[in-house]
């Protein structure tokens, strides 16, 4: 858990977020035990702006890795911030059983299951 939250800070100093200054970094560790980060990269037409723990997963997703157990997530706030809704069904996608621990430069942890942040999350499913 200390190396994925040490990766995460890592990320969020690579954040871009001129317009909001909330940094934010993510790293999501696959079940092989592989780690992929990722950072919130904002746009001056502020809503194609996307979340580091999005960032984070398609990072992992697109290297083809598609099964989590984890992820951290590291901001610079007291408490320390909880995913958005648009990362949490991100998140869902690829197992209601993914721990999200949320951290903050402090040294402040907060740990939740996946399926606990978002109750009864979307699934595509055909009639
Ligand atoms: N942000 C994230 O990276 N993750 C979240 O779960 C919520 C918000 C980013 C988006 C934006 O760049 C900044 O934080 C302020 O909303």
């Amino acid at each position: 858990m200390d190396k994925l939250i040490a990766e995460a800070k890592m990320a969020r100093e690579k954040a871009y977020a001129p317009y909001s200054n909330f940094k934010v970094g993510a790293a999501v560790l696959t079940t092989d035990g592989k780690i992929f980060t990722g950072c919130n990269v904002e746009n001056s037409s502020y809503g194609l702006t996307i979340c580091a723990e999005r960032a984070a997963i398609f990072n992992a997703v697109s290297s083809g890795y598609k099964k989590f157990t984890k992820i951290a997530v590291v901001t610079d706030s007291e408490p320390s911030a909880s995913p958005c809704g648009a990362c949490r069904q991100v998140m869902f996608e690829f197992g209601d059983d993914i721990e999200v621990i949320m951290a903050n430069l402090k040294g402040d942890i907060k740990i939740m299951k996946i399926n606990e942040l978002l109750k009864d999350g979307f699934r595509l499913s055909k009639k």
